[in-house]
């Protein structure tokens, strides 16, 4: 694995640390091992989750294949493709310990249909040039990377003929957060017509005062 961030700019700050993530396979190992993302598989993040199980429901046939980049601890999987039993799931990260507990959360059962892959966003490569996959999912990944925008088109090759891309990102916290980058340019990429959306929400909550746009498009 090649991909490391130059400069690795700070993501979105987490509760419990100021932890510089970036693209620094070492620095989420840490944060995995210090659990500072088991939030992801609770009550407050499980709409963001409900919407891309509702759009995958739409979009992915049953025996379809779903790919998650950035997969991390595989809450996707938990949330949106337990119970969709002849969907295929390719997740890749670039932390083995998320990885770890990646394969515990999807069990021996689900492993039986699933890959996990440690790799990059900027270096990932499908075992099988030739797969194509019904959903490609990125979902609160883009933001740790100040190039990470600049990845998308190299997904476009992998997506089955009518397959999405599904995008998620935190609306950055503060003005001076690294995550404003990535954001802003996901929003440009949206609207410069290179690519179709299909569909695209804004979700708030006000409990945790935490608000994400998601996308599908093609
Ligand atoms: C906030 S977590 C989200 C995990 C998962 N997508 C979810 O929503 O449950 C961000 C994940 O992105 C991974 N990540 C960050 N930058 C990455 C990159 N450049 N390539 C691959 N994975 C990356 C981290 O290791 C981490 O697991």
């Amino acid at each position: 694995m090649t991909e490391r961030s130059p400069t690795p700019s700070p993501g979105p700050e987490t509760a419990r640390a100021k932890r510089i993530l970036g693209a620094n396979p070492d620095a989420w190992d840490a944060a995995y091992r210090a659990d500072e993302f088991g939030r992801l598989h609770g009550l407050r993040e499980s709409p963001r989750y409900g919407v891309i199980a509702a759009w995958l429901r739409h979009q992915v046939p049953d025996d379809g294949h779903v790919l998650d980049g950035g997969c991390g601890e595989a809450a996707l999987f938990r949330h949106a493709l337990r119970d969709r039993s002849g969907v295929s799931y390719t997740g890749f990260d670039l932390s083995g310990v998320a990885l770890e507990t990646a394969r515990s959360v999807i069990g021996p059962e689900g492993m039986s249909r699933a890959r996990l892959i440690r790799a990059g966003l900027g270096d990932f490569v499908p075992p099988d040039p030739a797969e194509r996959f019904d959903a490609i999912v990125l979902t609160e990944v883009l933001s740790y990377s100040r190039e990470s925008i600049s990845w998308l088109p190299r997904y476009r090759p992998w997506l089955a003929p009518d397959g999405v891309m599904v995008v998620t990102l935190q609306h950055p916290r503060r003005p001076d957060s690294g995550a404003n980058g990535p954001f802003r340019d996901m929003h440009a990429a949206m609207q410069g017509g290179d690519w179709t959306v299909l569909d695209s929400v804004t979700l708030t909550n006000p409990l945790s005062r935490n608000a994400w746009d998601l996308w599908v498009f093609r």
